[in-house]
């Protein structure tokens, strides 16, 4: 049996890694890694397989950047030939991105299954381009993987077949579970005893440079009680120059690089509080028991705030201020770890690719 996974972007990648790991474990499966190169720096994708022990990927499609319709174009038709020559029994998708759908629609087309890890979340808002890449992949996949049974629920909405969706657990809380010992000592050693962690990388908010100048004024204030640690994605690294807020003069704030997976992970668990909009930080948060304020008028994972640590704060800025007071009042410790989020999803995913053959 011959599996072929897509890595495209670096959320991608700790999902990918703990699916292939329960593969391998399994007789008969050969697997392929297709890198789509849609995140192509160090930083931001290959430190994630050194850490995360994933193979070499065996195919590079090197899209890199462009318009959405550029890279998904791009991806799409550099894979097809991969695909008409490789012949899998199974493509693996993962998540949200751009490599995501640009695959599963290439394999719907050539009639090659199609299998969706993070299947059915959805923010029910059309305007974020990883909405519309989770429900068209969603109407593309033959076997959907959900996380929460808020995503079967969505499925079930949307007319997809009840057999085609598998409540199998999150796969990000595998590898989370599996990299916390490491990451214990991943811990930058210079870090002040009590912090907040901010990630910020949406187009809707960093895309909009005086909502990204108010923001850092307000984490400069923040900053005064409660010293800032922001790791900068390129996107925000970029809307920053371009804004002319000047990256190297930011009293309060410490700015730095993508951290890596265990460095990120430690600063994550080490954090009095974490601000951002990112979709499985939300997650890794409620696992880890960390206040989190997400920057977001939606979430496509609302089981992060039913269950979990994750309180939705919007996009006004001015709720800011009330909110981090909330949190800090309110302090971390865990609230309910969410069902089948218990380290062993990709091996439930492993052994229901396999009886599909
Ligand atoms: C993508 C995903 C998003 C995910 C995010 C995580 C889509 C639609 N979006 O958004 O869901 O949360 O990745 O990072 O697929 N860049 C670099 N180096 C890199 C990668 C990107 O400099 O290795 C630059 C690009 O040139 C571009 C910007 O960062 O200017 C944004 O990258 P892109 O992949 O287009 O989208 P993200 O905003 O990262």
């Amino acid at each position: 049996m011959k599996i072929l996974h897509i890595a495209g972007a670096r959320p991608n990648f700790m999902k990918l890694a703990p699916v292939v790991r329960a593969l391998q474990a399994m007789d008969g499966v050969s697997q392929l890694i297709v890198h789509t190169g849609q995140h192509y720096d160090k930083q931001m994708s290959d430190v994630f397989f050194e850490q995360l022990g994933i193979p070499e990927p065996d195919i590079n499609l090197a899209v890199g950047p462009g318009s959405h319709a550029q890279q998904t174009a791009e991806i799409m038709t550099r894979f097809e030939p991969v695909l008409l020559e490789s012949k899998p029994d199974w493509v693996v998708v993962y998540g949200d991105v751009n490599s995501t759908v640009a695959t599963a629609l290439v394999c719907s087309k050539l009639g090659r299954r199609v299998a969706h890890v993070e299947a059915g979340l959805r923010s029910r808002d059309r305007s974020m381009p990883e909405e519309i890449n989770r429900l068209l992949t969603d109407q593309l996949a033959d076997l959907l993987f959900t996380p929460s049974t808020d995503g079967d629920e969505n499925l079930l909405r949307e007319g997809v077949a009840r057999e085609k969706i598998h409540f199998v657990g999150n796969v990000m809380i595998d590898t989370l579970i599996r990299m916390l010992p490491q990451a214990e000592n991943a811990k930058p050693s210079d870090l002040p005893a009590r912090y907040a962690l901010v990630t910020m990388h949406r187009p809707a908010n960093v895309d909009n440079p005086e909502w990204l100048a108010r923001l850092f004024s307000y984490l400069s204030r923040l900053g005064e009680q409660l010293p800032v640690v922001f790791p900068l994605h390129p996107r925000t690294r970029k809307q920053l120059a371009l804004g002319g807020v000047d990256v190297a003069n930011t009293p309060n704030l410490r700015l730095m690089d993508p951290a890596p997976y265990l460095e990120f992970l430690a600063l994550q668990k080490g954090a009095t509080l974490v601000i951002t909009d990112s979709g499985g930080i939300q997650e890794e948060t409620t696992y880890l028991g960390v206040p989190c304020l997400t920057l977001r008028d939606n979430t496509e994972r609302p089981i992060t705030v039913d269950f979990g640590t994750n309180i939705l704060v919007g996009t006004d800025l001015d709720k800011l201020p009330a909110a981090i007071e909330v949190a800090l009042r309110q302090g971390g410790g865990r609230k309910r770890i969410p069902p089948l989020w218990d380290g062993h999803a990709s091996e439930r995913i492993a052994r229901i690719l396999v009886n599909h053959i």
